[in-house]
């Protein structure tokens, strides 16, 4: 199956046009070299109602996996992991510990990122780190997995 992905770019500063938000289209010419489609692409601040409101937005638009960046650090404005969770029916702690585990080889600053995977409904949400690079390459270090289990949320038949 193809996978349909909606990008949500979480960030106060790129929200207000303060910056360019450059995660997103890194994340969307990542998906596209996996062979995904790209379905929606969103810009939010970091605040709870906005973030879920995005996520259950890109859900309804049949996204099977959401891709978020930004909003997962230790500040006192990240707070995209207590909003997912909030939403969640499950979390997959496999995908944010290998995240941190690969990270480490690369910054030191990998374990500052809270970054998780949730089950939102059937969608399934990756929360990668707002640095643009950080999010392809957290990405890229749990790709492996992700079109097996969206083939499971989705209930396709699969040989496991
Ligand atoms: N992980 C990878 N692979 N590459 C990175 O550059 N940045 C780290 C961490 N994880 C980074 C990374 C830093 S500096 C921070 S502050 C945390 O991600 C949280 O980032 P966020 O608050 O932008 O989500």
């Amino acid at each position: 199956m193809q996978i349909h992905v909606g990008i949500i770019t979480i960030s106060d500063r790129a929200s207000r046009g303060e910056y360019d938000d450059l995660g997103g289209p890194a994340l969307c010419k990542a998906a596209e070299s996996y062979g995904w489609k790209i379905v929606v692409e969103s810009l939010v601040p970091d605040e709870k109602r906005d973030i879920q409101r995005a996520v259950r937005e890109h859900a309804a638009k049949g996204c099977h996996l959401v891709l978020t960046t930004g909003g997962t650090g230790v500040a006192l404005r990240d707070v995209t992991p207590e909003a997912v969770r909030e939403i969640a029916v499950r979390e997959l702690p496999g995908f944010g510990e290998v995240m941190r585990l690969e990270s480490m080889k690369l910054t030191k600053n990998a374990i500052l990122s809270r970054n998780l995977a949730v089950v939102v409904d059937k969608t399934l949400v990756l929360c990668l780190p707002g640095k643009p690079s950080g999010a392809v390459e957290c990405l890229g270090f749990v790709v492996g997995a992700i079109p097996h289990g969206v083939e499971v949320l989705q209930e396709v038949p699969t040989n496991c």
